[in-house]
């Protein structure tokens, strides 16, 4: 399993939004709603859509390319074409500092 990686400061992370991230040579969204932090895979299972490029509200993400949502916070799969979920990876704040730590997958 790999480290803990620091991708931003929570100063950096306004509420609402999201940022694309590497880790690990993986490109991830880092989201924030409300004082949590959440990361999922920039990948739609679809097939293999930006989700980043995609509208996002609340917990919410949408795929650019034909629409499936996504749950910021576990990347669970919410809607059609898309019918399994994108990864989820860990997430820890230390010292001001917003920490990711990718899992298995
Ligand atoms: S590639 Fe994302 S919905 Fe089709």
């Amino acid at each position: 399993m790999s480290e803990y990686t620091i991708v931003a400061s929570v100063d950096e992370v306004q509420d609402g939004s999201t940022r694309l991230v590497e880790v690990d040579d993986r490109l991830v969204i880092l989201s924030r709603i409300g004082d949590d932090y959440y990361c999922i895979d920039d990948i739609c299972t679809h097939d293999g859509g930006t989700l980043s490029d995609g509208p996002h509200e609340g917990c919410e993400i949408a795929c650019p390319r034909h629409g499936a949502r996504f749950d910021l916070r576990t990347g669970k799969a919410l809607s059609m074409p898309a019918t399994q979920d994108t990864a989820s990876h860990q997430v820890k704040v230390e010292n001001g500092s917003i920490m990711i730590r990718l899992n298995e997958s």
